[in-house]
């Protein structure tokens, strides 16, 4: 028993030296720009044509493609879309003379991507705001800028470039992508599934895609607002899915618990139910009429260690209003689910999040009995192999470090609950959870019923 203990922390140890000696390398590739697509109207926020990056899969692999929507938020108001018109989430014109890193889902190394490196892999660039929904009629003019809310079209007007290049011949198709890309695969997922033939396997993934309509600290809803306000601004109702904008207010329909039930096409929901954008900005949105609350609630919010008890339930609140909103995936249908605990956002774009077999994280989370080897053996075998995957950490309590790089430079830096770990010399896994297991405050009463429900049990594994 100890001796198998030890084992396995020896194999933690080496497999997370071999994740941080692994160098892994972009693919660069070329952006396909779409300069017909102008025709149709189907164009960035600043009017630019939308682009996509393509590799090619091997052989018969290249039959089978993967799209991935980029993400990087959304503007909710005419002024905010005016500010994206000069970066790179509002326009195409860096695109032009830059190429696109392939890296991790879409990696073309066995090694880095057993399931997917061969198949036909493409990058789509997000300019729209909207999360590909978005199809107003009417720019917004101000002084010499126009600004376009066209997301729908561009979607559309890529897949009609992507059916030249063999789209339509695909034997299999995912359809996904992260944060408001994730999104958009979600928002997406059935109408790509009516582009394809019939005979062909298609399913969709979101990664960080399932924001949930929380509570937060203030005891609002600011994120449904929020999203509210892009809905009106992009006039995304047209395209939000018929199934909720025939039951409710459509400005809920971009919330995938509102819609996600029934979405006829297969789809795997990939998320922290600690994701960093989530805690950010669905708990702890900045609100500059009550500064003082958000200002004590900060530190707690950055780091979990900080809190106090009366604080800590925010933290359980938003877990539990994340598992209930999960309830809303056909638990019956060929739907999969991995829901970990990490403090990350955007797991299948970070080699060290993605990669099965040197990443010893998510077999930590699950189960050290379980196969199990990483998100993307777990996305692998539900979209090739259609098996059952529906899996949910119920064993952490508090948010876990799960990426090994600091050098890289990435948004969720200054979360000291990662940073501060990662500058420790050899500082593993299996240090974070028992730190985690010290230090946060063990509060009276703090876990919630829900945890013992089996209702909220996605699968056997719970
Ligand atoms: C693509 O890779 C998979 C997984 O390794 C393999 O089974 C398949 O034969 C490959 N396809 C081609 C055409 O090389
Ligand atoms: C209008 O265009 C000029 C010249 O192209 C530019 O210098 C100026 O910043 C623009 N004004 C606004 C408000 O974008
Ligand atoms: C689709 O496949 C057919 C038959 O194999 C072929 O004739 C056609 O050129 C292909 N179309 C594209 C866009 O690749
Ligand atoms: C739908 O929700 C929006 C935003 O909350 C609100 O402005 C609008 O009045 C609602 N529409 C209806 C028909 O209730
Ligand atoms: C999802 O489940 C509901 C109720 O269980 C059912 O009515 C609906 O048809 C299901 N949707 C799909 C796409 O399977
Ligand atoms: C959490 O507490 C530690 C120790 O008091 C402090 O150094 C750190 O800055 C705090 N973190 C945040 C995000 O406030
Ligand atoms: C998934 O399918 C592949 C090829 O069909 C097979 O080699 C592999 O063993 C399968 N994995 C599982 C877990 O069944
Ligand atoms: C970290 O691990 C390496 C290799 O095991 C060892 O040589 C080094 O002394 C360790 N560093 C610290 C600070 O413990």
């Amino acid at each position: 028993m100890a001796s198998a203990r030890l084992a396995s922390w020896v194999c933690l140890l080496v497999c997370i030296l071999s994740v941080l000696k692994t160098n892994t390398q972009c693919v660069d590739v070329t952006n396909t720009i779409l300069p017909h697509a102008l025709e149709k109207g189907a164009v960035c926020l600043d009017g630019t044509p939308p682009a996509y990056a393509l590799q090619e899969g091997i052989g018969e692999a290249a039959n089978n493609w993967i799209i991935y929507l980029e993400g990087g938020g959304w503007c909710a108001s005419e002024a905010e879309c005016l500010f994206r018109t000069t970066k790179d989430v509002g326009s195409s014109n860096r695109w032009q003379k830059e190429q696109s890193c392939l890296i991790a889902m879409l990696s073309d190394q066995q090694n880095e991507n057993p399931y997917f490196f061969n198949w036909t892999r493409v990058y789509v660039r997000y300019c729209d705001g909207s999360s590909y929904v978005g199809d107003r009629e009417e720019p917004f003019i101000e002084s010499n800028t126009t600004v376009y809310f066209r997301g729908a079209r561009i979607f559309d007007a890529i897949m009609e470039d992507l059916s030249t290049r063999g789209l339509l011949n695909a034997s299999q198709a995912l359809l996904t992508g992260c944060s408001a890309g994730g999104l958009g695969a979600l928002l997406q997922c059935d109408h790509f599934r009516s582009m394809l033939p019939q005979s062909a396997k298609v399913k969709c993934a979101a990664d960080a895609g399932f924001f949930i309509d929380g509570t937060d600290i203030y005891g609002g809803h600011w994120h449904r607002e929020y999203f509210a306000q892009i809905v009106q601004t992009h006039e995304s109702y047209k395209n939000l899915p018929k199934s909720c904008t025939s039951k409710m207010n459509a400005s809920l329909c971009m919330l995938p618990q509102y819609f996600v039930g029934d979405i006829m096409t297969p789809v795997f929901i990939l998320n922290s139910v600690y994701d960093t954008w989530q805690i950010e900005n669905i708990l702890m949105p900045l609100n500059e009429e009550q500064l003082d609350v958000h200002d004590e609630f900060a530190p707690c919010g950055h780091d979990i260690e900080n809190c106090t008890c009366d604080q800590v339930k925010h933290w359980r609140r938003f877990q539990s209003e994340f598992y209930q909103a999960l309830t809303h995936l056909n638990s019956s249908s060929r739907n999969g689910a991995f829901i970990n605990s990490c403090a990350s956002h955007c797991q299948t774009q970070k080699q060290e999040t993605w990669c099965e077999n040197n990443n010893p994280i998510s077999k930590l989370l699950i189960s050290a009995s379980q196969p199990l080897q990483g998100v993307g053996q777990a996305i692998g075998e539900w979209f090739i192999n259609d098996s059952k995957f529906r899996k949910i950490d119920h064993r952490h309590k508090n948010p876990l470090v799960c990426e090994y790089n600091p050098e890289e430079p990435h948004w969720n830096n200054h979360y000291t609950f990662r940073g501060t770990n990662l500058i420790i010399p050899n500082y593993t896994m299996v240090d974070e959870v028992n730190r985690k297991l010290h230090l946060v405050p063990q509060c009276p009463a703090e876990i919630p019923a829900y945890l013992q429900e089996s209702q909220y049990c996605l699968s056997d594994v719970c």
